[in-house]
């Protein structure tokens, strides 16, 4: 069991709470014996996707990047974590379609005004006063999931339940004991 690997594709708006979310199953991934690797919108765009902006194809070509190697991953028995914004449902499909392993895609589902709220980055306030371009939620799209694995809504529930009802489903599915 502990062999399986498969794709956790967390999707949803900057500051939604992906990255913390990834962390928290992650870390409890790897209690139950799991390997897992997390590929961090943020990290991934300082070295596999450096240099790369947030037009729509810069985007479409750093999600398609961790979703390739999330593939590679989760087919060697590797849990790949993803946490990008990955705002473009067209491409997100592709990946789910390609996918050599199970794709578990995680709507992490915070309305603009909560994480516009928090703005832990300071982004949405300098993207209201036009110094940050292309800002996803206020002047570039998010198309969310139509049929997601999972939906938590981080901005009513601590991460703790949002993590409980993805090893809910993940339990369900047989990926995890
Ligand atoms: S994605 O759209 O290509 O999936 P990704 O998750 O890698 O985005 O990067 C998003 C992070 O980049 C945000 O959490 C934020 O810190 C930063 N960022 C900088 N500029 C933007 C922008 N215009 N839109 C969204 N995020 C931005």
């Amino acid at each position: 069991m502990a062999e399986r690997g498969f794709v956790l594709w967390f999707t949803g708006l900057s500051g939604a709470g992906k990255s913390t979310l990834a962390e928290f199953v992650g870390k409890r991934l790897k209690e139950l014996g799991h390997k897992v690797e997390i590929l961090d919108g943020d990290e991934v765009r300082e070295n596999l996707s450096k240099g790369l902006g947030f037009s729509k194809e810069d985007r479409d070509i750093n999600i398609r990047r961790i979703g390739f190697v999330a593939n590679l991953l989760a087919r060697n028995g590797v849990v790949s974590i993803t946490a990008a914004i990955s705002p473009y449902r067209e491409v997100r499909d592709e990946l789910r379609a390609k996918a050599q392993a199970a794709f578990v895609e995680v709507f992490v589902d915070a309305p603009l005004a909560v994480v516009e709220q928090r703005d832990v980055k300071g982004l949405y306030a300098k993207a209201r006063a036009g110094k940050v371009a292309q800002m996803t939620g206020v002047s570039d799209p998010y198309e969310p999931p139509l049929k997601p694995e999972v939906v938590v809504k981080t901005g009513e529930e601590p991460v703790e339940a949002s993590a409980e009802r993805i090893f809910s489903y993940l339990r369900g599915r047989g990926l995890v004991g």
